[in-house]
């Protein structure tokens, strides 16, 4: 099963992404936690990847697209993946669709988190991530057992240098413009499935277990 998420930042992608991928043994491949992977261990990647995180701004398609296909070549994905944060271009899509095609496979479900901007700010100032495991937690909506520890891995968690309000803004503001398009894109080929990413977060997950059901 290949699964997209989409939604806007803070929507609640990784959030979901973690939960289907434990719930159905798949890898969850996400572009965001492999450049801050990249970012905290120093490569040439992860210096030019910062340069556009922290504008807010996506990473050149030329960069992400070819660190995403070598990702999903791994064997692990061999069976499916939960794709969180890419594609975000209608670019990606068409080279993510491409790459499907030559395999004989396609995208089976595009998953659209649907938070509006009005909720976006104040989830992201709560956020707390994990580096080491992808983890994503919330000091109010979802506290770890030990603050600023995570509890599936015990690694110190970090606040992302582009959760600062000025940088979600501007993180809205290229997701409406760029990345928003795809919703359209994966209606026409008939895979887009919405749900409600305001309410509780295992609310949202039983709205997504029913469609993937
Ligand atoms: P990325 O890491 O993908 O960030 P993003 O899309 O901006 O999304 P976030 O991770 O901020 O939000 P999320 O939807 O995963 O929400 P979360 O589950 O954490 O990308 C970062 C940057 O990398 C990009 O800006 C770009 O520069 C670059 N990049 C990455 N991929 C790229 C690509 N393909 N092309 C080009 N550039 C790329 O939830 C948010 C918070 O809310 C958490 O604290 C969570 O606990 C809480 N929460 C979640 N659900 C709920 C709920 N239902 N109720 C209450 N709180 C909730
Ligand atoms: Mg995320």
């Amino acid at each position: 099963m290949k699964i997209i998420m989409l939604g806007a930042p803070g929507a609640g992608k990784g959030t979901q992404a973690k939960m289907i991928s434990e719930k159905y043994g798949l890898p969850h491949v996400s572009t965001g936690d492999i450049f801050r992977a990249n970012i905290k261990n120093g490569t040439e990647l992860g210096k030019e990847a910062k340069k556009y995180m922290d504008a807010g701004q996506l990473v050149p398609d030329e960069l992400t697209v070819k660190i995403l296909l070598d990702r999903v070549a791994q064997d692990d994905c061999k069976n499916g993946y939960v794709l969180d944060g890419f594609p975000r271009t209608i670019p990606q899509a068409e080279v993510l669709d491409k790459a499907l095609t030559e395999l004989g496979d396609k995208v089976d479900y595009a998953i659209n988190v649907d938070v509006p901007d009005e909720n976006i700010i104040n989830r992201m100032s709560g956020r707390r991530a994990c580096v080491t495991c992808g983890a994503t937690y919330h000091v109010v909506y979802a506290p770890t057992k030990v603050e600023g520890i995570c509890d599936k891995c015990g690694s110190e968690l970090i606040l992302r240098d582009d959760d600062k309000p000025e940088t979600v803004k501007n993180r809205l503001e290229v997701y409406h413009k760029q990345t928003q398009p795809l919703i359209e894109y994966y209606d026409k080929k008939g895979v887009l499935k919405e749900v409600d990413g305001t309410v509780d977060m295992n609310e949202v997950f039983n709205s997504i277990v029913s469609i993937l059901a």
